[in-house]
């Protein structure tokens, strides 16, 4: 159940929020044979569960019941939480819920894959999607029509000129513009609100792919009038600290409405005979089947608590991350990064990488076995961004598509990926640092070898049982 308690509604301190996160304080162990704490630098990908939604969840589990068709008390308890939870989203970002509806789905890629389903295409149609997506807003688009790709400059940004070109050359074809909010490579930020201005000059509307964004950036998709406002907005709670498998798309009911729902099937309908079906209304008409209950109720809580620290509040702290991060990085010989170099322009705490000649496998590989500091390396479900930021000559991406195809991934391309959550210290950013420094140095320990099937390293003697940490 959304719980509406009154001492929930206090204001949270960000200072107090590492111990709001779960798994804080877990200690994993490091090639040496000690137990570190584990120091998790992988927010891009995943953010561990906040308190308050364990909490919430745990709560609500007592409650948990079927939504929408059951007459038990529960059952009304839990439809009525399920509810609130849409509502929650649609005010989070702002969107007018008689003009708009918020669909449940699993994530981000999803939310995506159903719009590109659902939205009115034809055989002259284009969609403007961009050279810094992630597949997740790519290939969706690719499979149902033609796409065009926005080029992006060497430090990652859009290159709008290039956008205002391509709505120039196709005009009233372009079905949508589909752009990221945030990269999940180089933290860059698209301007969202200037983005749909060009879009809407030609008609077109405009989706955000908010995965990386909504738990870093307040977000406002604007009244319908106003000529910068968002039709569509895609995010997932795991990306959000409420990483129970629920994410959503919102957009206008209008939509929608038109037309059968991409997925079928029980809770879609208002009545059915042998040879009519009648939809129900929105969004269970979009929701096929019986919803993630336990997910909605986490993703609303992890809303209200973001809402609660306030997400001014938690931008300017990951500011603060990435800005401490970025100069101390610098100085790490061999350091490269790739993307926006400073705080001049706002970005997010999403830091890409390479060092020296080490590979970014190798380098992900000693920060885990040997520090407890847990990355992401390789080309981070955005191959066309990644290989445009090394710099990567035809010839190279055909020699790593070979490779690949023919199951070797040794010497496929990539970076090592930092990326800061609410609750990263500077203190934590100062053992990477060190960490850094010893690597290229050489000063590491363990003996690394590749399993060129994988592409991934791991040092000689390091074998821990996973099943002492977690097993079913
Ligand atoms: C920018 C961006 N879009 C989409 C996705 C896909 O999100 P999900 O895996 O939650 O569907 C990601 C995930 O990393 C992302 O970073």
């Amino acid at each position: 159940m959304v719980d509406t308690t009154k001492a929930r509604h206090a204001t949270l301190h960000i200072t107090d929020l590492r111990s709001q996160i779960v798994g804080i304080e877990t200690r994993v162990p490091v090639l040496d044979g000690s137990l570190r704490q584990y120091i998790n630098f992988d927010n891009a990908a995943s953010t561990p569960a906040l308190r308050p939604v364990l909490d919430s969840v745990t709560k609500f589990l007592e409650w948990y019941s079927s939504v929408h068709r059951g007459a038990g008390f529960k059952s009304q308890v839990a439809t009525h939480a399920y509810e609130e939870a849409h509502k929650r989203v649609a005010s989070f970002v702002g969107a007018d819920p008689e003009r708009n509806t918020v669909i449940f789905g699993k994530n981000t890629t999803e939310a995506i894959n159903k719009l590109s389903r659902r939205i009115p295409l034809n055989n002259d149609s284009v969609v403007i999607s961009t050279l810094l997506e992630h597949h997740s807003n790519d290939l969706p688009w690719r499979q149902q029509t033609h796409v065009e790709h926005v080029l992006v400059h060497d430090n990652g940004e859009l290159d709008l000129d290039d956008l205002q070109a391509k709505l120039n050359k196709y005009g009233d074809r372009v079905a949508l513009v589909a752009v990221s909010g945030a990269s999940n490579v180089t933290g860059c930020l698209t301007p969202i609100h200037e983005i749909a201005d060009q879009a809407h000059k030609v008609s077109a509307p405009i989706l955000v792919d908010a995965a990386q964004l909504a738990a870093h950036r307040a977000i406002d998709v604007k009244p319908e009038g106003d000529p910068q406002h968002l039709d569509f907005v895609a995010l997932s709670g795991h990306k959000m600290y409420a990483p129970f498998g629920t994410g959503a798309l919102i957009g206008p009911r209008v939509l929608f409405e038109q037309g059968d729902p991409d997925y079928v099937g029980g809770g879609t309908v208002s009545i059915v005979t042998p040879d009519q079906v009648h939809w129900a209304g929105l969004p269970d008409r979009e929701e096929a089947g019986s919803p993630n209950v336990v997910g909605a109720v986490a993703l609303a809580r992890a809303i209200e608590t973001l809402q609660q620290i306030d997400l001014e509040t938690i931008a300017e702290h990951e500011r603060e991350l990435t800005r401490y991060a970025l100069d101390r990085m610098t100085e790490v010989e061999g350091f490269v990064l790739y993307g926006l170099p400073s705080l001049d322009r706002d970005r997010l705490g999403v830091i890409c990488f390479t060092l020296g000649d080490l590979p970014h496998a190798l380098v992900s590989a000693i920060l885990s076995c040997e520090y407890g500091i847990g990355t992401r390396n390789g080309c981070f479900c955005a191959h066309p961004y990644v290989k445009r930021l090394l710099h990567l000559t035809p010839d190279e991406v055909r020699m790593v598509i070979a490779d690949i195809l023919r199951g070797d991934r040794s010497s496929i391309p990539g970076m090592v990926r930092v990326s800061f959550g609410i609750y990263n210290t500077v203190e934590e950013i100062d053992t990477l640092i060190t960490a850094l420094r010893d690597i290229v140095r050489g000063k590491y320990k363990g003996e690394y070898s590749l399993n060129s099937v994988t592409g991934e390293y791991w040092p000689k003697g390091f074998d821990p049982d996973f099943k002492d940490y977690f097993t079913l």
